[in-house]
């Protein structure tokens, strides 16, 4: 299996877990993004080793801006902002937002999770 494959695995099953394990109250944005994301974005500014881009202070930010990340060409000609509604829109459904994107991932949050997760990401700027 891929690396990207054994990744998506694992958090489906930790998304499996979380929706089925008795919860105090909604999941915070930082859980979601650790369940979610955090396997292939950090908050950093600077791209490390992961397999997307880093993702600090990404509000207005213009997409694939990060210098020394190995971007898509859909994404670099996207001519996209990071806002509310663009980022709402990606995390929805990539493909449908940006066909030919580089980024492997299938929404498995709610409407609900993927607002509260878009606004708390939003507001972190780089680490
Ligand atoms: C399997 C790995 C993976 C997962 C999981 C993932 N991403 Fe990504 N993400 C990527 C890759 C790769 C790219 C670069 C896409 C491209 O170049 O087309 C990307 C790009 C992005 C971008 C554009 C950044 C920029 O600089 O323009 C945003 C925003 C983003 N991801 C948010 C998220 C959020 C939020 C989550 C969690 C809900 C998430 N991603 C989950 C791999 C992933």
């Amino acid at each position: 299996m891929s690396l990207v494959a054994r990744l998506r695995l694992g958090v489906g099953i930790i998304l499996c877990l979380l929706h089925t394990a008795p919860m105090a109250g909604p999941l915070p944005g930082e859980a979601l993004f650790a369940v979610a994301c955090e396997a292939c974005h950090s908050l950093e500014s600077e791209p490390d080793h992961r397999i997307g881009p880093p993702l600090g202070g990404l509000n207005g930010r213009k997409a694939a801006a990060v210098s020394g990340f190995a971007y898509s060409p859909a994404l670099q000609n996207s001519d996209w902002r990071w806002t509310l509604p663009t980022l709402l829109a990606w995390l929805t459904d990539p493909d449908a937002a940006i066909p030919n994107n580089a980024m492997n991932y299938v929404n498995a949050l709610s409407a609900e999770e993927t607002q509260r997760l878009a606004e708390w990401l939003l507001a972190q700027q780089s680490d």
